[in-house]
């Protein structure tokens, strides 16, 4: 039930024409315990005090000068929030059945018949009111239940995203105990999509799921793994399973994050020109899978590794280049080239060129 101090400072806007009817009803709603409530003789004066104001019930007249207590409703009607119960009382000295339906059609949501009765006034407006704030009520309760299942849904996601951050750095942890090249690997590859043009969405995953590239390495002996020298060709068609392994890991699922993660860990090894682990060609790579690549191959050659030394910035892009066609996509080794060289841009050009 609605509280009778709710009831009470509800907000009330009477339009009426006559004077005397107005002052009727001022006095018959301050008799009733009503603190609330502004009224207008001047119906072209509807709008902006119902802007200001914002009230929780109107008492209309409907026979007026300039405005009818129609056109005074289909004024207001736009300015009513969608969803949003606004009574109107309408009060008039006779009604047949086509102009209450009229009415009715307008906005009103009730009538009396004048001169009025102070009691029925009362009640109907009692009605109307309690009305209007269990309307108002079922309303905040239903944007607080929204807003509790975004937020669960936003914790459901961070959680979804943190486990794959966990999972990516197990599979680093024996490489790269701070699983900083899983990361790094992440925030490039999303830098080369959105560069080839890839629409935002999908940028995102691919920053999320990029870092998952290796994680079929788990299942690599440390022998192998973190053997000091060179591998033997066997030892090398072991260290070429993780890729398989890693799609195993993260096959049978029905999460569309990931379903790229194993795309991106089955196939970031393929070559363009088909002479990669798994000797897929050209196009028939998945994307993700062929910007991770490059993401990957430019991680790890600038970086130390045990048996080499980072190359620099500028050796490592020479390296993507002289691979153009062969081991990566040429479109998008342009568009990391393109990337790289508008970085290098002091920023006052950039701006030049970005403004012609
Ligand atoms: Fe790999």
């Amino acid at each position: 039930m609605i509280k009778e101090e709710t009831l009470k400072n509800a907000r009330i806007l009477i339009v009426d024409d006559q004077e005397a009817n107005v002052l009727l009803l001022e006095r018959l709603l301050g008799m009733a315990g009503f603190t609330n409530f502004v009224s207008t003789n001047d119906p072209r004066q509807v709008l902006p005090l119902f802007t200001k104001f914002q009230p929780d019930l109107i008492l209309l007249d409907l026979m007026m000068p300039y405005l009818d207590g129609y056109s005074v409703m289909q004024q207001i009607g736009p300015r009513v929030p969608e969803g949003a119960y606004l009574p109107i009382l309408v009060l008039t000295a006779e009604m047949n059945a086509e102009a209450k339906q009229r009415a009715l059609s307008s906005g009103a949501k009730d009538f009396l018949n004048k001169p009025l009765d102070a009691t029925e006034v009362l009640l109907r407006m009692k009605n109307l009111l309690e009305t209007r704030f269990l309307h108002l009520r079922l309303q905040d309760q239903k944007h607080l239940l929204e807003e509790q299942v975004r937020e669960k849904t936003r914790e459901l996601e961070d959680a979804r995203i943190e486990i794959l951050q966990k999972l990516a750095l197990a599979a680093e942890y024996r490489d790269d105990p701070s699983g900083e090249h899983a990361k790094r690997v992440g925030e490039l590859a999303a830098t080369l999509a959105r560069a080839s043009g890839l629409p935002k969405a999908q940028v995102e995953m691919i920053r999320l799921a990029a870092p998952l590239h290796d994680v079929g390495k788990i299942g690599l002996p440390d022998a192998i793994l973190r053997k000091p020298g060179k591998l033997t060709a066997e030892e090398y068609e072991h260290v070429k399973q993780h890729a398989s392994l890693g799609g195993r890991i993260l096959s049978g699922t029905q999460v569309p994050l990931l379903q790229l993660a194993e795309e991106i860990a089955l196939y970031h090894h393929e070559h363009w020109d088909g002479k990669g682990y798994a000797n897929l060609e050209g196009q028939a790579i998945p994307v993700a899978a062929r910007i991770v690549a490059i993401a990957d191959a430019f991680d790890v050659m600038t970086h130390d590794r045990p048996y080499r030394a980072a190359l620099s910035k500028e050796e490592a892009l020479a390296e993507i280049a002289r691979q153009r066609g062969q081991q990566f996509d040429p479109r998008l080794v342009d568009a990391f080239l393109r990337w790289h060289k508008r970085q290098e841009l002091p920023k006052r050009l950039r701006e030049t060129i970005l403004a012609s």
